[in-house]
């Protein structure tokens, strides 16, 4: 299954994510395989003993992302704080609709950087 072969992940419909059309591990199991980290997920009421285990290391992406590893507690500029596990990308070219996360556009402003 790819990507968008997976019924919750439709990618011209906004919310582009139905996540009532899966289950959970077939969930996990696509937001493991994005490729920039920007998706990510957690588990009510559970700890995630993997991510909890982490070591958070940070990476700059040639052109791209920097990415941080780990568990992260974001807080936008509205002071609104969301829990980020396992890998999450942020935007360094500034031109990004999602920030202060990547959403690849940095592929066609052809950052440089
Ligand atoms: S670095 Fe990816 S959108 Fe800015």
């Amino acid at each position: 299954m790819n990507f968008f072969d997976n019924a919750s992940f439709i990618n011209y419909k906004k919310p582009w994510i139905a996540i009532e059309n899966a289950t959970t591990e077939e969930l996990k199991s696509q937001i493991a395989k994005c490729p920039s980290g920007a998706l990510g997920y957690y588990m009510n009421d559970e700890k995630d003993a993997e991510s909890e285990t982490l070591e958070t290391k940070v990476e700059v992406l040639e052109n791209g992302p920097l990415l941080v590893y780990g568990t992260l507690k974001v807080t936008d500029k509205e002071g609104n704080t969301e829990t980020k596990n396992k890998t999450t990308a942020f935007c360094r070219c500034g031109q990004s609709n999602n920030k202060p996360y990547c959403d690849g556009s940095h592929l066609s402003s052809n950052f440089i950087g």
